[in-house]
């Protein structure tokens, strides 16, 4: 049997290549996924565009996440028929990705699709939404309250960003959005409930390792400058959810807000975290979102022979919202 996948090649720097591939046998704990959805994430941007080291063998099918329905299973706990979403543990990094008609993967990493989701909508989300929701679990559990003030998402009109908004909103936050489109898509980002949209171009980040307090926590996407300015004007006891690198990965800091403000840095990671939590967050996530959410945020529903021509769009900043991909489409 084979399919098609985009398959990322190392000749010198990243070449991404959609070809035809024999679809690999089971192994025990194996499972053959028939996928119908992915989507493009940051890190497929940087995979499949070579500017970031993300595959650790070549080649390699790209996608870090995948909807299906299995086809065939080496582990009782799946059987065909199954709806099930994977995301994280090196899939499209050290395993075969989500960016291909078939995909196999072990048992341990499926998730059973959430009822309140078809399998576009669990893309829709994908990885950043799921970083998201992975965010505001972290900052709920370590007691963020909406009555300790406003939360600044960064990168706001990106995946991670969109749905951060979104979900934040709806668990009764008001959130500040800071995106660098602030004109275009100050209309997108109050309809997924931002109270208000900062311009990140018009910002002013003060260096003091103390400054006055402008927010009760945020979820950032962005790291680097946007991070360390963060750390200064949190609240006390105010949590940063820290997901992504899309500004910059070095931070400037002192200990001053964390021993005197007792301000949280929470570390972000979809690939690692483990299925208990995993499994909780999904369900926050179908608990608070909706599929007309999810309509909202999905800028286009593209092919898998598409990707290619949209991923620059990510790594230039341009993104608005989420690039389902359609693996039956074509
Ligand atoms: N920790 C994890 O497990 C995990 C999982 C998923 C994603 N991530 C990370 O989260 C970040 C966002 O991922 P995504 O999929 O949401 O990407 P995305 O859709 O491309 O969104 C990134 C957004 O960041 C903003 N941005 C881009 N370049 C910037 C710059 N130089 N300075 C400041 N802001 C900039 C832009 O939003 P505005 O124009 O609105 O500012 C952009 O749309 C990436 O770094 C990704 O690697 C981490």
């Amino acid at each position: 049997m084979s399919h098609k996948a985009l398959r990322v090649y190392d000749n010198g720097g990243a070449t991404a290549v959609l070809e035809t591939v024999e679809t690999p046998k089971l192994e025990a704990g194996d499972v053959l996924i028939d996928a119908h959805y992915s989507s493009i994430n940051f890190k497929d941007a940087l995979a499949v565009t070579g500017k970031g080291k993300i595959m650790r063998r070549f080649p390699t099918t790209a996608g870090i996440d995948v909807a299906g329905v299995v086809e065939a299973s080496e582990d009782e706990r799946f059987q065909p028929g199954d709806q099930v979403l994977v995301n994280g543990y090196g899939l499209g990094e050290n395993s075969d990705g989500g960016l291909a008609e078939m995909v196999v993967t072990r048992a341990d990493y499926l998730v059973p699709l959430p009822e309140a989701f078809s399998m576009q909508d669990a893309m829709a989300l994908g990885t950043a939404g799921f970083t998201a929701g992975i965010s505001a679990y972290r900052m709920l559990q370590n007691d963020q309250d909406p009555e300790m003030g406003k939360i600044l998402v960064t990168g706001a009109t990106g995946g991670v960003g969109s749905v951060a908004t979104l979900l934040l909103s709806r668990l009764g936050f008001e959130v500040v959005a800071l995106t660098g489109k602030a004109e275009q898509a100050g209309d997108y980002l109050s309809s997924l409930g931002a109270v208000q949209v900062l311009d990140r171009h018009a910002l002013e980040m003060t260096d003091k390792p103390l400054a006055s307090v402008e927010y009760a926590g945020a979820v950032d996407s962005v790291g680097g400058d946007t991070l360390s300015w963060l750390t200064r004007v949190t609240a006390p006891e105010g949590n940063l959810a820290s997901c992504g690198l899309a500004g910059g990965v070095k931070i400037n800091t002192t200990v001053m807000p964390f021993i005197l403000r007792g301000v949280n840095l929470l570390g972000i990671n979809s690939v690692t975290l483990p299925m208990a939590v995993r499994l909780k967050v999904w369900d926050m996530l179908a608990e608070h979102i909706k599929a007309d959410d999810l309509a909202a945020i999905t800028r286009q529903v593209i092919g898998l022979d598409e990707v290619i021509q949209h991923v620059g769009e990510l790594m230039d900043g341009t993104m608005l919202g989420r690039y389902v991909v359609d693996l039956k489409k074509g």
